[in-house]
């Protein structure tokens, strides 16, 4: 069947099984592999996506259930210049990467999360990671990374340009 949405901000149309999960439709008919899996049950939120702002395992989410929707993945989440954005290089200038299996995931839950609050305690972040599970860090340094981009975005409130402005919509 035809699958249409949007992705990462581009209309998407992609011919696949209307068995599949929208895992498998973005790392085998889209070729989008950054969203990893992991469990492939729901556990451990290395396939993590924002369905239509919300994050979602997308293991568990059947592929025509993302028609006519939003969806971004990893891929979708960059700087202006399109390399990481400030999340990701607080992700990197705080050791919160090793064997980097989880961090999309983690780091689509850290923008989840930013985009309902600017202002989240170590608890908030904690929960709102949760469902992503990483076998390397202790989770310290991710709290650490995401807590320090809520600050830096509260310093700055408005976004530093347009173009910003324009990537932080496209995330989020
Ligand atoms: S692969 Fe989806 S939650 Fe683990
Ligand atoms: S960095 Fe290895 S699983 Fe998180």
């Amino acid at each position: 069947m035809k699958i249409e949405f949007t992705l990462n901000g581009e209309p998407c149309s992609v011919e696949a099984p209307a068995h599949i999960n929208l895992l498998h439709l973005l790392r085998d008919y889209v070729g989008l592999t950054g969203t990893k899996e992991g469990c492939g049950v729901g556990e451990c939120g290395a396939c993590s996506v924002l369905l239509d702002g919300k994050l979602v395992n997308s293991c568990l989410v059947l592929a025509p259930q993302a028609g006519g929707r939003d969806v971004v993945t990893i891929e979708g989440v960059r700087g202006a210049d399109g390399g990481p954005n400030d999340l990701q290089k607080n992700f990197i200038d705080h050791g919160a990467v090793q064997c980097g299996y989880c961090i999309p995931g983690m780091v689509l839950a850290g923008e989840a999360l930013l985009a309902k609050k600017l202002n989240p305690s170590r608890a908030d972040i904690r929960e709102a990671i949760a469902g992503n599970l990483c076998r390397c860090t202790g989770y310290q340094q991710i709290v650490d990374a995401i807590e320090a981009t809520a600050a830096a975005r509260r310093d700055t409130r408005q976004p530093q340009s347009i173009e910003d402005a324009k990537v932080h919509e496209e995330v989020l």
